[in-house]
C-alpha cells in the first residue's frame, strides 16, 4: 500500500498537504496519529530563512513525532534556494520540497512558485541547484500548468526526473483556475503514466471513497488531503480503514470531536500562550464544527473571545446537549 520517496518510506498512500495557516506542527502533530503518512509544513520563503529574522524558522521547525516530515521552501534564487535546502537538511528534514503552484501576489514579486513554474529554464536551475546541494530526497509540487494553453507539468515532471528528483506532486488545477472548478485527474494520471518516479495527485480528496477510487484507477502512488482535513483529521483514519477493509467508517461521535478540539486548543495554549494559542486555533475550532446545529452561533462566539477558560467553556457547552 505504501511506496518510497528516495529512500523514505511512504508507509500509507495518504499525506497532508501543505497549507498556508494550516499545516502547523501542532496540527501536524494532530493529524499524524490518525494516519497521515507524510506531512508537509506550510510553504516558507527560502530569503526569509536565509536573510530574515529568527522568527521565520518557526515555521520550519518539528517534533520528532511527526517524521517523516517534508519541509517546502520557495525562492527564485538557484544560490539561495540551495543553500536554503542544506539549511533544511541540517534541520533534519526528511524530504525537502519546491513550492511551484502558490501564485498568490507576493509570489510574483520574488518570481517564485507558480511564476516560477512560468520560467522552465530558471525553474531548471533552481532543481538542479537544490539537487545538488542535499542527500535527502528532493521534491516538487507543481499545478497542471499555468493556464490550459500552458500544461507545463508534464515537462517539468520529466525534468524533475531526469535531474534526479524523487516525486513530483501535481495539483490539477491550473494557476488561472485558483481553486475554482474540479481538479483534472485525467491529467494527473497522465502525468503519472508519463514518469518513473513517484507521482502524488493532489485536488478534492476529501473522503475515503474519493481517495479509494483516485487510487484505484489512476498511476498515482499516493494522493494528498488539503481542504478536506480541515476540522476532519479522521479523513486520514477513514481512508486507512477502508483502503485495509473496503468498509465505510462511521464518521467520529460528537464525544470525539469535542476531544480532539479540547486537545488542539490545549496544545496551542501550552506551546504558544494564551493569545497567539487563540489566535492560530481559532479558525480550526470553527472547522471542526461545521454542518453541526448551531454552527454559525458558535463560530461568533469563539470569534469574540480571547480567553482561554471561556473558550474551553464554549466548546463544552456547545457540545453538551448534542452529546446528552
Ligand atoms: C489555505 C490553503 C493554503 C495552501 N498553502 C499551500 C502551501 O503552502 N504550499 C502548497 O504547495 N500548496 C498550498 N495549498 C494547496 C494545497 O496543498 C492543495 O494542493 C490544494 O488545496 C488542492 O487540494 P485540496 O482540494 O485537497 O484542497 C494551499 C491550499 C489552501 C486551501
Amino acid at each position: 500500500m505504501g511506496f518510497y520517496i528516495g529512500k523514505v518510506k511512504i508507509a500509507r498512500p495518504a499525506l497532508l498537504a501543505p497549507m498556508e495557516h494550516v499545516t502547523n506542527s501542532i496540527f501536524r502533530r494532530i493529524v499524524k496519529p490518525f494516519g497521515a503518512s507524510l506531512v508537509f509544513t506550510e510553504f516558507c520563503s527560502s530569503d526569509g530563512l536565509i536573510y530574515g529574522k529568527e522568527k521565520i524558522w518557526e515555521m520550519v521547525r518539528f517534533h520528532e513525532s511527526e517524521r517523516p516530515i517534508t519541509i517546502q521552501i520557495f525562492g527564485s534564487s538557484p544560490k539561495i534556494m540551495s543553500e536554503c535546502a542544506k539549511k533544511m537538511e541540517d534541520l533534519g528534514a526528511d524530504i525537502l520540497d519546491i513550492n511551484c503552484g502558490c501564485s498568490v501576489p507576493r509570489m510574483e514579486k520574488c518570481r517564485a512558485g507558480a511564476y516560477l513554474a512560468k520560467d522552465l529554464s530558471l525553474l531548471k536551475e533552481v532543481m538542479e541547484s537544490v539537487r545538488k546541494a542535499v542527500k535527502i530526497p528532493v521534491t516538487i509540487k507543481i499545478r497542471k500548468g499555468w493556464d490550459e494553453d500552458r500544461l507545463t507539468c508534464f515537462e517539468i515532471a520529466k525534468t524533475a526526473e531526469s535531474i534526479g528528483f524523487d516525486a513530483v506532486t501535481v495539483h490539477g488545477r491550473t494557476s488561472v483556475q485558483g481553486y475554482k472548478g474540479k481538479a483534472d485527474w485525467d491529467t494527473i494520471d497522465k502525468v503519472a503514466r508519463s514518469v518513473k518516479i513517484p507521482v502524488i495527485g493532489s485536488g478534492d480528496i476529501n473522503s475515503a471513497e474519493i481517495a479509494f477510487e483516485k487510487l484505484s484507477q489512476t498511476s498515482v502512488s499516493g494522493v494528498m488531503i488539503g481542504r478536506g482535513v480541515m476540522g476532519n483529521p479522521w479523513v486520514f483514519s477513514e481512508i486507512t480503514k477502508y483502503l485495509e477493509t473496503g468498509i465505510n467508517p462511521h464518521p467520529p461521535t460528537l464525544q470525539e470531536k469535542m476531544e480532539i478540539m479540547l486537545k488542539h486548543f490545549q496544545m496551542a495554549y501550552e506551546e504558544h500562550g494564551e493569545k497567539e494559542g487563540i489566535l492560530e486555533t481559532r479558525r480550526h475550532l470553527i472547522w471542526y464544527v461545521k454542518g453541526l446545529p448551531n454552527a454559525a452561533s458558535f463560530r461568533g462566539k469563539i470569534a469574540a473571545l480571547n480567553n482561554r477558560k471561556k473558550i474551553i467553556d464554549e466548546i463544552k457547552f456547545f457540545f453538551q446537549p448534542l452529546i446528552n
